[in-house]
């Protein structure tokens, strides 16, 4: 079963690569297991390199650096022509749940200055509703997270407070903490819910990408491969914000 998964996640991970990367492209990098096929695929199908990188983790960050690609942080005026990133939940509108790996704000604020995000996922990811499959992680300030837990607990979540293997608070690389949050209704308005979650005091960002993607590439075990793109939108998520 774990290998039928990685074989999915590598057919989507190096679809997306053959279709949408070129030489000299500025990239954001994502992170978890079916990115880290993408980066592979990125080293692997262009030997010498050539893109201007930034990532979205330390582990992506180490991994892309351990197989040649050149990785600086963020600039001032950073924008870039393509992020490529995996993701928990996508709905048939291209709505998505991240943060599995813990990555979520970094993520989120590469995406937005992406001028494509494409998502590369295995079918397992694909759902009706957000928070229907994962729960939807929520980056938290480590002090407010004793008072959010109650907070969030009491707006239709059932809160867990994530752990490391080790059974320690889970640490993101910005310092925060994860609230994994599990609707105990389904969510109908996704965009809402992430604005409700913003409105508390020591939430950082959310894992509801919601109009953030604009192509998900999807990868069965047998070499299938399934494309789905948004209808066009202004070329930065930012913009799309605004
Ligand atoms: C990282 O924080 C996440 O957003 C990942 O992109 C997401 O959890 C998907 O991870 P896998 O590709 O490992 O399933």
């Amino acid at each position: 079963m774990a290998e039928e998964l990685d074989r999915a996640k590598s057919v989507a991970a190096r679809a997306a690569v053959e279709r949408r990367v070129r030489p000299g492209l500025r990239l954001a990098l994502g992170t978890g297991s079916t990115a880290a096929f993408a980066v592979r695929a990125i080293a692997e199908r262009f030997p010498d390199g050539g893109f201007d990188c930034v990532a979205s983790s330390r582990a992506t960050e180490e991994l892309a650096r351990s197989l040649g690609l050149a990785v600086r942080p963020l600039a001032a005026d950073d924008t870039f022509d393509l992020m490529i990133d995996g993701a928990d939940e996508v709905t048939p509108g291209l709505d998505l749940t991240k943060g599995g790996g813990g990555a979520l704000l970094r993520e989120k604020l590469l995406a937005y200055l992406s001028r494509e995000v494409t998502i590369v996922v295995d079918p397992a990811k694909l759902v009706g509703t957000l928070g229907e499959r994962f729960p939807i992680p929520v980056e938290v300030v480590p002090f407010a997270r004793p008072a959010l837990e109650r907070e969030l607990g009491g707006i239709g979540f059932e809160v867990h407070r994530r752990r490391g293997p080790d059974g320690a608070a889970f640490v993101t690389d910005n310092g925060n903490e994860i609230l994994d949050l599990s609707p105990t209704a389904p969510l109908t308005d996704p965009r809402a819910t992430d604005r409700t979650l913003h409105d508390h005091i020591g939430v950082v960002e959310t894992g509801l990408f919601v109009g953030v993607a604009d192509r998900v590439v999807v990868g069965w075990p047998d070499g299938r491969v399934v494309e789905k793109t948004a209808p066009p939108r202004p070329h930065t998520a930012a913009e799309r914000r605004r």
